[in-house]
């Protein structure tokens, strides 16, 4: 599988970091994608490449004008190209979104700055707009580098060990368990025994107890409906 993503932004200094390191940055080095920001300014034709202007009808703050981010899609965009919209109100970004996501072939990610973009945008070249969570940030820049980490665990040999996912798929209906490593006792801060005990069973049931009790303190709404024993 191969999974394109563009991301037509206002600062594209923000994520080019995050593009080539580590995960993302090995994923497009093995072919498993290929992730770009791009400049959105350098699609504004006129003298001073302006992208925003005042709202008609009055109001606080400045609105991204249609032109330019219409010719940066019509310049990107494929056949099969889906343009996503990073917005507070948009839908929320779940595994399950994500999921849905990674079967795409080429996602152009748009980063709204301002007070937003034109509605005409959001209406005629949108289409899906996505949140990354109930708060704003001063742009969706990196609201966009989320959604491309998070969707691109789910592409097949992304993470180099498919076991990560399938427990995570566990996990996702359980919020997670306490992992502990080297040395057993630091500073008098032990390990819990049974993860030295070799018992594998044991060391399942502790780990299963643990995110029941986790979840049940945090994240009570998860446990609603369900049956834990
Ligand atoms: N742009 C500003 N805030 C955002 C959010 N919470 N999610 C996605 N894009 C955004």
């Amino acid at each position: 599988m191969h999974l394109e993503f563009d991301i037509l932004t206002l600062f594209p200094e923000m994520v080019e970091g995050f593009l080539t390191s580590s995960m993302i940055g090995r994923g497009q080095r093995n072919g498993l994608i290929r992730a770009e920001a791009h400049q959105l300014r350098d699609w504004a034709t006129d003298k001073h490449h302006k992208t925003d202007e005042m709202p008609f009808g009055g109001g606080a703050g400045m609105v991204m004008k249609p032109e330019p981010i219409f010719a940066a899609v019509e310049q990107l965009r494929k056949p099969a190209s889906k343009v996503i919209y990073m917005a507070p109100d948009g839908e929320p970004l779940t595994s399950q979104l994500a999921r849905e996501l990674v079967q795409e072939e080429h996602l152009i990610i748009l980063s709204g700055h301002y007070e937003g973009v034109d509605q005409r945008v959001r209406d005629h070249l949108i289409d899906r707009e996505v949140s990354i969570g109930d708060y704003v940030l001063t742009n969706g820049t990196l609201a966009a580098a989320v959604l491309i980490d998070c969707v691109s665990r789910f592409i097949p040999g992304f993470l180099g060990d498919e076991k990560s996912l399938t427990e995570e798929s566990f996990m996702t209906t359980l919020l997670g368990f306490p992992q502990y490593t080297r040395p057993a006792d630091y500073r008098g801060m032990c390990v819990p025994e049974v993860l030295l005990s070799g018992d594998h069973g044991a060391i399942a049931k502790w780990r299963r107890e643990q995110q029941i009790e986790k979840t049940r303190q945090l994240r009570p709404d998860i446990l609603d409906n369900r049956e834990f024993q």
